[in-house]
């Protein structure tokens, strides 16, 4: 019984390795294939309310006009794809910290679709 139990973990133990190996591994592709933006997500003004709020509490300090000058670029919605930039908002970029401690998974999506929506002022 007790043998039948630790193989029983051991199984569970490298099948949760190779879990984390396959995420990490992956790299980028890990996080792009994690999450899918539909037009219910994207359009939705709840979501484009709480992505606007985090933009304009967070991330305009650096980005657009009310950041100082040279602290980090204006963004250029219309160049980047949507999974690009919650990618960046997720992992961090050079002089950008990562948002994933801060924003859960939902949150960062919204800001994602702020920033990709026509209403995005920065
Ligand atoms: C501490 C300042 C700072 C804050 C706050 C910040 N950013 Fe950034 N961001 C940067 C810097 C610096 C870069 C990278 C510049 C470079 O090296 O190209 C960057 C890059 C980016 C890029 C990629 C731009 C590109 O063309 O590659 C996106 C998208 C972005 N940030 C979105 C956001 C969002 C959304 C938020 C709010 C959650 C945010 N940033 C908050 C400093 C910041």
């Amino acid at each position: 019984m007790k043998m039948t139990l630790s193989k029983h973990l051991a199984t569970v133990l490298v099948a949760l390795a190779l879990g984390v190996i396959l995420q990490f591994g992956a790299g980028g592709n890990a996080v792009a294939a994690e999450v899918e933006f539909t037009k219910e997500f994207t359009e939705n003004p709840e979501n484009l309310a709480t992505g606007k709020k985090i933009w304009v509490k967070q991330c305009a300090k650096c980005h657009g006009q009310s950041a100082y000058p040279g602290k980090a670029p204006k963004l250029k919605p219309e160049k980047y794809k949507i999974g690009f930039v919650y990618r960046r908002i997720t992992k961090g970029f050079r002089g950008m910290p990562s948002w994933k401690k801060k924003y859960n998974k939902k949150k960062r999506m919204s800001i994602a679709a702020y920033v990709k929506s026509p209403g995005f002022v920065q």
